[in-house]
């Protein structure tokens, strides 16, 4: 089994300031913002080394990314590990008692994610990606 880091979400309020700080910051440039409407969230993805910081603003209201924003200000959102064994992963993770965030779906790649209780796992959410 290999796990790797996909991608760190963060987000932002103001998208396009946030990609021209994380441009300079990885010196690579950035992929276009483009809204992932199931997800209520304009995004961009900019590369550094084998991972992804992906940038998510939020898509009109009531939303998770403006629910957060408006709790939090803004900051890391959740972090992405992607595994070639998704579902033994999420037998392995559900058998230790932490709790998923409903079933697992399509992601905005094609691939299967789910989402963890951020109270099961240290206060961070937690995104696992089939790879
Ligand atoms: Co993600």
């Amino acid at each position: 089994m290999t796990n790797t880091l996909s991608h760190i979400a963060i987000a932002v309020d103001d998208i396009d300031k946030a990609k021209s700080f994380f441009e300079l910051l990885t010196q690579n440039k950035s992929s276009e913002t483009h809204l992932i409407e199931k997800q209520k969230v304009n995004a961009a993805f900019i590369a550094i080394g084998d991972t992804t910081i992906e940038l998510l603003d939020p898509y009109g209201q009531d939303t998770p990314i403006s629910n957060f924003l408006s709790k939090r200000g803004g900051g890391i959102h959740h972090l992405c590990i992607k595994t070639d064994r998704f579902d033994e992963m999420v037998e392995k993770l559900k058998s230790t008692g932490i709790r998923s965030l409903g079933d697992s779906s399509i992601g905005a790649k094609g691939k299967r994610v789910i989402f963890f209780h951020p109270k099961d796992t240290f206060h961070v959410l937690i995104e696992l990606e089939e790879h």
